[in-house]
C-alpha cells in the first residue's frame, strides 16, 4: 500500500519558532517549543518585573494571574472560577494527590498507560499514608468499550479512593474515553483525576464535558505557551478541600488563589500565556491541529515503512485527531526504560532527528509528533537513515 500524502504545509509556521534548523524536532509532545513571539510577550512581562519588582509583585498581579486564569479556562472549556494556574501537570497532580486525605487501606487506582512520575506521585503518597497503589492492564489496542469494562471491573467501591486515568498517553499515545470512564467511576461513588497533560491545544473536548473530580493539562506542550503554565480544574465539591503544596500568602482566598501563589516566583510565563493561545488562533485552531495529526499519521507510514512494519501493524490508539504516532520498534530494542533513552540521545546525536523512544511493558516504540513547523522530508529523512543505526546494536 502506497504512503498517503502529507499534509499542505503551513505557510511561515516554521519561522514563527527558534528551533535548531539543522534538526528535525519531531518530539514536539515532550518539551513542546514556545513561539518567538510567546517569548517575546514572556520577554515584555519580565522587563516590567525588573523595571519595579516591588510595583510588579505588590499591585495588581494576583488580579493579572487571575485574568490569565479566566482566558486560559475559557480557552479550555474550564469552569474560570473551578480552575488554578499551576506550573505543570506534576504538580497538579501532586496538589490533588496530597488533598485527598488518603487513609492506610485506601487504595489509588491507576493503569499501566499512566506517566511515569505520576505513577512514582502516587506510589509516594500511598506510601507517606499507608494506602495502596493499584494499576490496572489496559491492552493497547482495547476498544473504548474494552476500557470501560476493564475499569468498571477494576473499581473497588469503598476503597478506590481515586481513578487516575490520562487523557492522551505518554508513552503509547492512547486516547482514553474519558467522560465515560467518568461516567462508570460516579456510578460507583470514585473520584477521577484525568492527567490530561497533552491535551490543551492538540485535543478539541471541552474540560467540562469530561465532568471529571479533578483534570490537570499542561499549556506549555500544544498550546504554545511559555513553560511552566498549566492548568488544575477541581470539581465543586473538592474546591474548599483542595490544599497548595506551599503555603504563603492567599492561603486564606481560598481556592483558587491559595493554589496559584506560591510565594516569590517568576509567574511571567503564566501572564504571557494568552499569547500562545493568540498563535495558535491566528494559525487557526482546527487547522493545526489537522495539519498536526495528518503529519505525524504521515510520518508513522514513511518510517513504518522503512522498517518494515505494515500499515495493518502500525497502531492507532489515538485516533485521527491525534498529532502522537508510535511505531513498533524491532523486538530487542528499547526493552528498558533506560535502553529506550540511551536509543532516543542516540538518534539525537547521529541522526539530528530528536524523537521520542518509550518504553511501555518491555517494548520498545517510537513516538513521532507533528507539528506547524515540521515538513514531511524531515520524516522521510529520518526513514532513511534508522534502519542502519537500529542495524547498529
Ligand atoms: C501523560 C503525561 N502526564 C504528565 C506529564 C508531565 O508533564 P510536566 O512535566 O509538564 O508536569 C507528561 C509530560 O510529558 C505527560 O505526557
Amino acid at each position: 500500500m502506497s504512503v498517503p500524502q502529507p499534509p499542505e504545509p503551513i505557510p511561515g509556521a516554521r519561522l514563527l519558532f527558534a528551533l535548531d534548523p539543522a534538526v528535525s524536532h519531531l518530539n514536539h509532545g515532550s518539551f513542546g517549543a514556545v513561539p518567538i513571539g510567546v517569548q517575546r510577550a514572556q520577554q515584555r512581562l519580565r522587563d516590567e518585573m525588573e523595571s519595579n519588582p516591588l510595583r510588579f509583585f505588590t499591585q495588581g498581579l494576583v488580579d493579572r494571574i487571575a485574568h490569565t486564569r479566566r482566558h486560559l479556562a475559557g480557552f479550555l472549556g474550564a469552569d474560570p472560577d473551578g480552575s488554578a494556574l499551576v506550573g505543570n501537570t506534576t504538580t497538579g497532580v501532586a496538589v490533588v494527590l496530597q488533598s485527598l486525605g488518603l487513609q492506610p487501606g485506601d487504595e489509588v487506582l491507576s493503569t499501566d498507560h499512566g506517566y511515569g512520575a505520576v505513577s512514582l506521585a502516587i506510589q509516594r503518597e500511598c506510601r507517606r499514608t499507608d494506602a495502596v497503589s493499584r494499576v490496572l492492564p489496559v491492552p493497547l489496542a482495547a476498544t473504548d468499550e474494552q476500557v470501560v469494562q476493564t475499569i468498571r471491573a477494576g473499581l473497588r467501591p469503598g476503597r478506590t479512593r481515586l481513578l487516575v486515568v490520562d487523557q492522551l498517553t505518554s508513552a503509547t499515545a492512547k486516547l482514553f474515553p474519558t467522560a465515560a470512564i467518568v461516567g462508570v467511576a460516579r456510578e460507583h461513588g470514585v473520584p477521577v483525576l484525568v492527567d490530561a497533560a497533552h491535551a490543551p491545544g492538540m485535543l478539541p473536548t471541552p474540560v467540562s464535558s469530561i465532568g471529571a473530580d479533578f483534570w490537570a493539562g499542561n499549556l506549555h506542550k500544544w498550546g504554545y505557551a511559555p513553560r511552566g503554565t498549566a492548568l488544575l480544574a477541581v470539581a465543586e465539591t473538592w474546591r474548599d478541600r483542595i490544599e497548595p503544596l506551599v503555603v504563603s500568602w492567599e492561603q486564606d482566598s481560598g481556592f483558587p488563589a491559595r493554589i496559584e501563589w506560591q510565594g516569590t516566583l517568576d509567574y511571567t510565563s503564566w501572564l504571557a500565556a494568552p499569547a500562545g493561545l493568540f498563535t495558535l488562533r491566528s494559525l487557526g485552531v482546527d487547522r493545526v491541529r489537522a495539519h498536526n495529526a495528518a503529519l505525524a499519521a504521515y510520518g508513522q507510514r514513511v518510517v513504518g515503512d522503512a522498517l518494515g512494519v505494515s500499515p495493518a501493524h502500525l497502531p492507532d490508539p489515538g485516533g485521527p485527531g491525534v498529532a502522537l504516532r508510535l511505531i513498533p520498534l524491532p523486538a530487542g530494542t528499547a526493552t528498558t526504560i533506560d535502553a529506550a533513552r540511551a536509543l532516543q540521545t542516540r538518534i539525537g546525536e547521529r541522526l539530528a532527528a530528536e524523537v521520542a523512544v518509550t518504553n511501555w511493558n518491555g517494548r520498545g516504540w517510537l513516538r513521532l509528533a507533528g507539528q506547524v513547523y515540521n515538513t514531511a522530508d524531515e520524516y522521510e529523512r529520518l526513514a532513511v537513515r534508522l534502519p542502519a543505526l537500529l542495524a547498529q546494536r
